[in-house]
């Protein structure tokens, strides 16, 4: 027993629970909790184990009968009732217990955040509001009364009976502990209806502190637009007669889907012109509606137990991202996933950390709420859909909610649909939910008397505790084009299943251009040999919006490579730029996805995986030396583009004008340069919306002018959180390198630093990690800087201060002194007394 919990033991529950009344008595320091619980044994002799933690029991009691300390056991994680003390037929258990929501700094289970009562129950928090079964696998209808001196008392499922400092709810809908939420507070609700295509109506309100209101009309309007889609797209309609979601400030994720009671992090509900970027609303809408979605992927069908995250996950974010490109342009939407699956989890597949998406053990199961789960479990589930096509994959998931409504689902159930509905055998594929790493897979071509081959090899490289790999199934969406540019093969899917396979394209009358792995079709690292003219040549004509972002991208990312080793920028790259700047006709969201560069992690990443160590500091340099020859190139051309791009009138977060507003800044990071920083502070004095404001902002800091800029940016906003936190963020991340530890010192310093709230801590550190060369500057001050933070911040909240910790998962690709220094900063973490479990884990984990 090292506390580690594996697939393979799986139990079910040995108890049926019919039924759970709870009532809270709400205070700050001493909340109780009366929970009245109905249970059936279903084996005979078992003991009836329930998890709590940190709570205090006042007492207990079966059929009123309280229970003597002879009849159970207590430990600081469970409450267990030998079976001698429990009747052989259904009956009553209720408990008291008093817990302390203020005290809670760890944001799990019941705590409070400025003045209000809400909870964090996924994954294991519900144990610690009272003892229950805290397993996603017992799923039970919930009915809760709430008293306490608040005027707004939410909890799940739909509104009962309500007083002056009392109100009840009743969830009619079965479900596991993970889901359940309570919100007491003073808030204020912007209030929407949707009738569902069946005629139920539908309250909506979006609850946040007094003073927020004006900023939630957003995400009112983004949950109207996912409940249409998930009824057109996927013919599911909600189930309660109201959908509350509550804005809270303090919050360790993203959001949570808790049945009928969203809760969300403020930064993901609140957005006005002046407060949001366009990419802030873009991610509202998207996060909104996963939320959303998680109704029928989630909830009423949930998880049989935490391995089987991914069910829920991954298909839920193939759910927002598929929404997200429906909403707004998808061919752009699709490069920008891919991007981040790349920069977040093929780092993570190549390092310490790597994991199967479903995973077979885990210490502490909040660490395994990572990219590999969620984005790599969605590019599962694009596979799946690939695989059957359209029609196939709507077949699959009409008989998912039909067969397994109610139930706690597995992988293999998922899988299970799949091939009962498209009469496939998809063992093989299973391997992508099994098998950690990203596949390679290696192109090489002929061309043989009218017939053109293409040789593929696949590899997986070994991951901890996954030395042999076997071949995956790989579907490889193909296109060829002739030599003129055109289309001379529309896209097919071929169907890898080997290590070594060969494909055949007949009756070719010249050698074609190929298209390989279109609209990205497999989660894989494709390896081909090819020429900076045939990237140039894609970018320009392939019909796979992809696939042209994909060879622009391959061009900048070896040209920066070369750059990197002393290498000058090559004139096929800035010539390809010319014609994309140029080219009017094309989409400003697009143009401006070719026109970025790629990231430092990410020039990193390749400079590794071609076998080197990379040179923090040279990569820097690199960068900026190919946006100074791009200005050189083409800076009276970007001027033009920059002023053509400007958007009239007020501001609206629509795809269109954020596109052209994109395409503007990617012009602009180009043309401000250390000697040229006029247009930026220009846009910067005038701005009237902040993707306009803080984009200027960025770039005065990156070109060392920011200073007048910086202090009246706070003076502007001092008192709204969420845009205090980019003031940070901005400094943090993109400071220059060679102070940046200094500056960001500084920063930690700072009276307005409030560490314990994670946006605040998550912006300056996490910018920090984001700061290539600034964290990773080769005398280890970043480092060291990092470590102190994750060590101050792990007692008062264990599950941020693990996440962050992933900033250390590419140690292995520096060189031997890097390499040193970041593993003494893992070690001296691991070596802190009172470790959480939490960071505990991950600090071994990345020592291996
Ligand atoms: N289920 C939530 C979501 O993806 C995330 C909950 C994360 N919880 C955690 N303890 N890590 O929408
Ligand atoms: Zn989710």
């Amino acid at each position: 027993m090292d506390g580690t919990t594996y697939l393979s033991d799986y139990k079910p529950f040995p108890f049926e629970i019919r039924g759970v009344a709870l009532t809270f008595a709400l205070a700050p320091r001493a909340t109780r909790v009366r929970a009245r619980i109905e249970i059936a044994p279903r084996e005979a002799g078992a003991a009836l184990r329930l998890d709590g933690e940190e709570l205090k029991l006042i007492s207990a009691a079966i059929d009123g009968t309280p229970l003597t300390p002879a009849d159970y056991r207590l430990t600081p994680t469970d409450l267990t009732i030998h079976p001698a003390a429990l009747p052989e037929r259904p009956f009553t258990l209720e408990t008291e217990v008093e817990i302390a929501p203020e005290g809670n700094t760890a944001l799990e289970g019941l705590y409070m955040s400025n003045g209000m009562y809400c909870t964090q129950c996924e994954a294991e928090g519900f144990r610690k509001i009272t003892y229950y079964p805290d397993r996603p696998d017992v799923m039970a209808r919930f009915d809760v009364r709430i008293e306490g001196d608040l005027p707004v008392l939410l909890s799940n499922g739909n509104p009962g009976a309500a007083g002056p400092g009392w109100a009840e709810w009743h969830d009619p809908w079965p479900k596991p502990a993970y889901l359940f939420a309570l919100v007491a507070g003073d808030l204020r609700a912007t209030s929407g209806r949707f009738t569902t295509a069946s005629g139920r109506a539908v309250d909506l309100n979006i609850w946040v502190r007094p003073g927020d209101e004006d900023r939630c009309g957003f995400a009112l309007g983004a949950v109207e637009r996912s409940m249409a889609w998930d009824e057109r797209v996927y013919g599911r309609e909600y189930d309660l007669d109201v959908f509350n979601i509550v804005a809270v400030d303090d919050f360790n994720m993203g959001a949570m889907e808790n049945k009928g009671l969203n809760i969300f992090n403020s930064k993901l509900v609140l957005a006005s012109p002046a407060t949001a970027t366009d990419s802030d609303y873009e991610r509202i809408e998207a996060v909104i509606a996963h939320e959303y979605f998680h109704n029928w992927t989630g909830n009423r069908i949930t998880c049989r137990d935490w391995f089987q995250l991914c069910l829920k996950e991954g298909l839920t974010v193939f759910r927002d991202q598929s929404f997200t490109a429906d909403e707004r342009l998808g061919a752009v939407k699709r490069i920008e996933d891919v991007a981040a699956l790349r920069g977040r989890q093929f780092r993570e597949d190549a390092g310490p950390l790597a994991h199967p998406p479903r995973p077979d053990q885990y210490r502490e199961i909040n660490n395994f709420y990572t990219a590999t789960v969620y984005e790599k479990g969605a590019e599962i589930v694009g596979m799946l859909k690939r695989l059957v096509g359209p029609e196939g994959y709507r077949a699959a998931l009409d008989l998912y909610f039909a067969r397994h409504d109610g139930q706690a689902c597995t992988i293999e159930d998922w899988i299970k649909v799949f091939e009962d509905s498209s009469g496939r055998d998809l063992s093989q594929f299973k391997r992508w939910y099994t098998e950690a790493g990203t596949p390679r897979l290696r192109v090489a071509e002929r061309f043989e008397n009218g017939t053109y081959w293409l040789d593929f090899e696949q590899e997986t490289p070994p991951t901890p505790g996954q030395p042999e790999k076997a071949p995956r199934h790989i579907p490889i969406a193909v296109g060829l084009l002739g030599q003129n540019g055109d289309e001379i093969m529309p896209t097919r899917v071929l169907e890898m299943t080997e290590r070594r396979q060969s494909f055949a394209f007949e009756g070719l009358g010249a050698r074609p251009v190929p298209s390989i792995l279109r609209d990205f079709s497999a989660p894989v690292g494709l390896e081909r040999a090819t020429s900076p003219a045939e990237q140039a040549f894609l970018l320009a004509h392939d019909t796979d919006p992809f696939n042209r972002w994909e060879a622009g991208r391959g061009l900048a990312r070896d040209t920066l490579v070369a750059m990197a080793g002393g290498a000058a920028a090559g004139a096929d790259y800035l010539d390809a730029m010319g014609r994309l700047i140029g080219d009017a006709g094309a989409d400003p969201a697009f143009r401006a996805a070719c026109l970025r560069l790629p990231g430092e992690d990410e020039i990193a990443a390749e400079i590794a995986r071609r076998g080197a160590a990379p040179d923090p500091q040279a990569i820097h340099a690199a960068r900026e030396g190919l946006l100074a020859a791009l200005l050189r190139a083409h800076g009276a051309a970007l001027g033009a583009l920059y002023e053509a791009m400007a958007v009239p009138g007020p501001y609206t977060p629509e795809a269109g004008p954020a596109g052209r507003r994109a395409l503007r800044h990617a012009a602009l990071a180009i043309l401000t340069r250390a000697e040229g920083t006029a247009r930026a502070e220009a846009l910067f004095q005038s701005a009237d919306n902040m993707t306009d404001e803080i984009g200027a902002l960025n770039l005065l800091i990156g070109a060392g002018a920011a200073q007048r800029p910086l202090a009246a940016f706070r003076a502007r906003w001092k008192d709204v959180r969420l845009v205090m936190d980019k003031w940070f963020l901005a400094q943090s991340a993109l400071c220059p390198p060679e102070t940046a530890a200094e500056t960001v010192a500084a920063l930690g310093a700072d009276p307005a630093f409030e560490w314990k709230n994670p946006n605040r801590f998550r912006a300056l550190l996490g910018g920090f990690a984001a700061n290539h060369a600034g964290f990773h500057r080769a005398d280890g001050a970043g480092y060291r800087f990092y470590a102190d933070w994750l060590i101050r911040l792990d007692p008062v909240n264990p599950q941020t201060a693990a996440r962050m910790s992933t900033a250390f998962e590419t140690w292995a690709r520096y060189d031997a002194g890097r390499q040193a220094k970041i593993r003494a900063e893992l070690a001296r973490i691991a070596a802190t007394p009172g470790l959480s479990r939490d960071l505990g884990e991950m600090t071994a984990r990345l020592l291996g």
